[in-house]
């Protein structure tokens, strides 16, 4: 996971001593929330920093964190743990007593501990905050893990009056996936399930819901009329960041394509939706879902970066995808035969997450040849999703001088250009406090993931060979082909202006 190399913002926090007030006029019930995987990456970079700040600036009601893990620590060896990430990885710097505070109000029992001592802690825990306490558990544990922690919270007595966050992958393939749902509903109703998908999470994500549907300008020509391909691009600098194991089983397709790249995909491809309410997004991202062709094996490049099968815990023989890029259709009005082309790859030349829209070129021209015209794209929008997201509009214009000689600007709007840049929530911490809300806009749906591993039945059971790319490149050569007779917009021609 890249952190954002985004400066540290500093929040006012009430003065010490100061009666905290909940910033949340519709004052949410106090919370427990108990984090499976508390010592792990993603608990370390994103969730426990999240957190911190979520309480520090008063966005969350009152909360109890109680940490659970394989580690066999104690409660003050996760207070110095958790101090550190927070320290290092909190994209918000936290000034003042808040971290102490926030600090005391985490306590930690291993796993191995059992049932009884994780029921005792939170109860001890829920204590602390009154009758009308609600449970969230977090699952930040791989997949195979997740069925032991339900069994576990079943043993525990923790399943009633909670809601269960669950982390992707969320199975493998269709018949996983439907196991996997079977096996969570036994315990959960879907209204107590929350499918986090951290993509949605990013202000820039829900900035292509109000950009599409908030404004008359667009939405006219967001079909196979005026647009001509769409592309999600989102290469990676890092590699496999100590997480062999998972990614060894994984891969890039699993991932992040058939989570983040199409949650993404559904934004940019839905209807629009009766309401800004959880169940019209997301009957439209599911239809959007309905309506992907199958992935043709023909129509995607895997990729494996040189020296994968020489990093510690992946097989020197591994069949692992580092890199993906794929054409897929949606099969209805809106989209028929508009080409969404998805890409997305460890070690990558460039670290991006851009959603680019080429439009259709002028019918006719009436410039002369040499004049520019259409020499470099089409006219293009493009959305960054960085947390510093911006958007960007191409077009041709006349370079000023004589003659008429045309060359591309654009319009470019960001998010840190505004008043109120400082408010942009970390995605996992958008989306923590939506389950503690109850909100599902922003999770996805069993059926959701069910249509979308039967999509991808023919490539998983026919995969095409791996293909060498070098590391710090852009994937394997046959991307080019892939993708013509368009081109990639990445790497930019010309940067995003800062
Ligand atoms: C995670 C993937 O879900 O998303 C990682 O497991 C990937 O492999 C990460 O690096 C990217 O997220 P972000 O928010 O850093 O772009």
């Amino acid at each position: 996971m890249a952190s954002e190399a985004l400066p540290p913002q500093t929040i006012a926090y009430p003065a010490p001593g100061a009666q905290p007030y909940r910033r949340d006029p519709e004052a949410l019930e106090p919370h427990v929330i108990v984090l499976f995987g508390a010592t792990g990456d993603l608990a370390k970079r994103k969730l426990i920093p999240g957190l911190a700040h979520l309480d520090a600036s008063l966005l969350a009601p009152n909360v109890r964190v109680v940490g659970t893990s394989l580690d066999d620590c104690s409660t003050d060896h996760f207070r110095d743990v958790s101090r550190a990430s927070i320290r290092e990885f909190g994209n918000h710097k936290i000034t003042g007593p808040a971290t102490e505070d926030f600090l005391h109000q985490l306590s930690y029992v291993p796993t191995s501990a059992g049932p009884e001592a994780l029921a005792e802690a939170v109860r001890v825990a829920a204590a602390q905050l009154g009758d009308d306490t609600r449970l969230l558990h977090y699952l930040s544990v791989p997949p195979k893990a997740a069925e032991s922690v339900i069994t576990m919270l079943n043993d525990a007595g923790l399943v009633e009056n909670s809601r269960i966050v669950m982390e992707k992958p969320f199975g493998t393939d269709l018949a996983s996936a439907i196991e996997l749902n079977a096996f969570v509903h036994r315990s959960f109703t879907e209204d107590q399930v929350f499918r986090i998908d951290h993509f949605l999470g990013k202000e820039a994500a829900q900035n292509i819901l109000a950009f599409r549907f908030a404004n008359g300008l667009f939405e006219p020509i967001w079909n196979r009329n005026f647009i001509d391909h769409v592309q999600i691009d989102i290469p990676e600098e890092l590699g496999l960041d100590q997480r062999a194991a998972f990614y060894e089983a994984t891969g890039a397709y699993k991932d992040m394509v058939v989570t983040h790249l199409m949650q993404v995909m559904a934004f940019v491809a839905m209807e629009p939706p009766t309401a800004l309410e959880p169940r019209a997004i997301s009957e439209e991202k599911n239809k959007v879902f309905r309506s992907l062709l199958p992935i043709r094996p023909t129509d995607v490049v895997r990729g494996q970066y040189d020296g994968y099968r020489t990093e510690d815990g992946v097989a020197p023989d591994s069949d692992t995808e580092t890199f993906i890029a794929l054409q897929v259709g949606l099969d209805n009005w809106r989209w028929a035969n508009v080409p969404f082309y998805l890409r997305t790859g460890k070690r990558m030349a460039e670290g991006q997450r851009i959603i680019s829209i080429a439009f259709k070129e002028a019918p006719r021209s009436m410039f002369p040849p040499g004049s520019g015209i259409g020499t470099e794209g089409p006219d293009h929008l493009t959305f960054d999703l960085a947390d510093s997201s911006k958007v960007s509009l191409s077009f041709y214009g006349k370079r000023p001088g004589p003659g008429m000689r045309l060359e591309k600007l654009s319009m470019q709007f960001s998010t840190q250009e505004t008043e109120s840049a400082d408010d942009v929530l970390e995605a996992y911490e958008r989306l923590i406090l939506d389950a503690m809300r109850g909100d599902h806009t922003l999770f996805t749906t069993a059926e959701g993931i069910e249509s979308l591993w039967e999509r991808s039945t023919p490539l998983l059971l026919d995969p095409p060979p791996v293909r060498r790319y070098p590391q710090g490149s852009w994937g394997p050569n046959a991307i080019h082909q892939l993708i013509a007779p368009h081109a990639w917009r990445l790497p930019f021609e010309r940067v995003w202006r800062e």
